[in-house]
């Protein structure tokens, strides 16, 4: 019988060769999003330490040939939203939902051509992000076992899904 690949590491191994180890996952079961610890945000060190990962993910990306062509010229926007938008993923007041409406993640990235090799940069810099943010290996492996798989939700490069840029329009 075919064993079916588990799909974190699946989306792992699309990491580039370069990439360090996948960082384990908590000692627990696989938890969902909304089942992550509680009082992650201040645990991680709160807003400042948020957007502090989001400055250092926004300096890799602006330093990789292969993400930065799919990022606007003018990144301030996106560190902004990302900041807000992360703070209240991981348990935080929910500034990004406030003002831009319900994330509708998926929908929001059809604009952007994003495949397996995207998804394992982009994790790759958020991983370095909260390392050099000086985030916690326990509250890293919390975060990451669910940004794992919200980033393999991302890829849409092989479906047929509208390429119209959204902006912020509100879709609730
Ligand atoms: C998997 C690979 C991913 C790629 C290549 C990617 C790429 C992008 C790009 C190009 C933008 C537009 C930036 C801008 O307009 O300034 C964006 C926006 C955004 N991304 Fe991603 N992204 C990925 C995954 C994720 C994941 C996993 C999350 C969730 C943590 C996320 C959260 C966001 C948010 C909150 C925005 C702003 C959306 C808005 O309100 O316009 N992205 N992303």
């Amino acid at each position: 019988m075919n064993e079916r690949p588990d799909e974190r590491i699946d989306l792992l191994s699309a990491a580039p060769a370069d990439a360090p180890a996948p960082i384990a996952p908590p000692p627990i079961a696989e938890r969902t999003v909304a089942q992550r610890g509680p009082g992650l945000v201040e645990r991680v060190g709160g807003r400042a330490v948020i957007e502090r990962v989001v400055e250092e993910f926004y300096n890799r990306v602006e330093n990789d040939p292969e993400l930065r062509p799919m990022f606007p010229e003018d990144m301030r926007a996106g560190r902004e939203k990302q900041a807000m938008f992360l703070e209240q993923w991981m348990g935080g007041e929910p500034r990004y939902s406030a003002q831009f409406g319900h994330p509708r993640l998926r929908m929001r990235h059809f604009p952007f051509h994003i495949d397996q090799r995207a998804a394992g940069l982009w994790l790759k810099h958020m991983g370095d992000a909260f390392r050099a943010a000086g985030v916690g290996d326990q509250e890293i492996a919390e975060v990451f076992v669910a940004l794992g798989p919200l980033a393999k939700h991302m890829v849409n490069a092989t479906d047929d899904v509208p390429r119209t840029p959204l902006g912020d329009v509100r879709l609730t």
